[in-house]
């Protein structure tokens, strides 16, 4: 384990030892005092801002699309889960969209895996006018049901740890974290990678010279992919990333809506990266989903009625402020910003 000290006030952590980088960050993120466990980190007022939190719109339209799937293909008894619902607002968009079919919640067995204690307190507070009794929170997912699946998650597979490698002179290294005592700061360790088995999943990556991985998210995305094959579902999930190969890192990480460096304000910041979209589709296949959608969050948006859903709100609500509800869709599916970056893939056993 890494100590946590306090030098010059600043909590650093360290033994002296050389840590792989995926375990630095979810020691920063995930143990005692990490960002994760202890920061309210979603809203205007926070470090960042997320879709739901945006616009209305992009839950509505994420529930139109499960419920119809829902009503089509499964229409009994099933498990809805929501993976990392921050402060529960993706929820509360999609049961309004579930007000037209209330059978959906009805026979729902909600459960939010949630592993921030005040973001748990805080969804319950949030969602306080729904019936609290349907909700089960658990800190992971527990594959004990039997029942079909309906499971979604925005903004959560980008928070799973990475390791990173960089090819020199035809060898791999991999970057490790290390604190110089002598300048009291964190420093990156490049180390040779020596694993055989390593080395041979890195040679399809010499071209580019870097690779970036996350092996807890593609594992935590198999073992999705293993339970709706076993039991029927489908899993929606919408993240920032990319299917080809990057030429640079993806790591980053927010402070107060500032990109800042991984090793400031320790466990008070968030650390992200980039979700590889093609290894998730690759694991699907493996395990024989299909692969209903891949697509742009903007193409999604836009393919599943987000711009009638605009002129919808505008003509029943006359109070509405049509200009921020067109900023804020415009910002959702911005072909230069969120509308691009963010990809939504889903995949399903129906
Ligand atoms: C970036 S926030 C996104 C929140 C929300 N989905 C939204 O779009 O506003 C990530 C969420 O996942 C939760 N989370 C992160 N890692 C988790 C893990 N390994 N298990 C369970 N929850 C996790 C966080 O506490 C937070 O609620």
């Amino acid at each position: 384990m890494l100590e946590i000290k306090k030098i010059n006030n600043k909590k650093i952590y360290s033994n002296n030892k050389n840590y792989r980088l995926d375990k630095f960050i979810q020691q920063t993120l995930y143990k005692k005092n990490g960002y994760y466990i202890k920061e309210k980190p979603i809203g205007k007022r926070f470090d960042f801002i997320t879709s739901p939190e945006i616009s209305q719109t992009f839950g509505e339209i994420i529930g139109a699309y499960l419920i119809y799937h829902w009503k089509e293909k499964i229409n009994s008894k099933f498990n809805l889960i929501e993976l990392g619902p921050g402060n529960g607002t993706l929820f509360k968009d999609i049961a309004r969209s579930a007000q037209i079919v209330p059978s959906f919640l009805e026979k729902a067995n909600i459960t939010f895996v949630e592993i921030n204690k005040q973001l748990r307190e805080f969804q319950k507070k949030n969602l306080n006018s729904f019936k609290l009794s349907k909700i089960k929170w658990s800190k992971s997912l527990n594959f004990k049901s039997n029942l079909p699946s309906v499971i979604y998650s925005n903004e959560f597979f980008d928070c799973f740890p990475v390791r990173q490698f960089v090819m020199d002179n035809d060898i791999w290294f991999e970057k490790y974290v290390n604190f110089n005592n002598k300048e009291k700061k964190h420093i990156f360790v490049n180390k040779k990678v020596i694993n055989k088995k390593l080395i041979d999943c890195l040679k399809i990556y010499k071209k580019q010279k870097i690779y970036e991985v996350s092996f807890s998210r593609n594992k935590y995305f198999e073992e999705i992919c293993t339970y709706i094959k076993k039991n029927r579902g489908i899993c929606i999930l919408v993240d920032y990333g990319y299917y080809k190969n990057i030429k640079n890192f993806t790591l980053q990480s927010v402070f107060n809506h500032k990109i800042s460096h991984i090793f400031e304000n320790i466990g008070k910041q968030d650390i992200s990266s980039h979700v590889n979209f093609s290894e998730l589709i690759k694991i699907a296949k493996e395990k024989k989903l299909s692969i209903n959608e891949y697509n742009t969050q903007r193409n999604f948006l836009i393919k599943y009625g987000i711009l009638e859903r605009i002129k919808k709100l505008n003509l029943n609500d006359s109070h509405l402020n049509k200009d921020l509800l067109k900023s804020e869709v415009n910002r959702l599916i911005d072909i230069n910003g969120m509308g691009k970056l963010f990809k939504c893939l889903v995949v399903s056993n129906l």
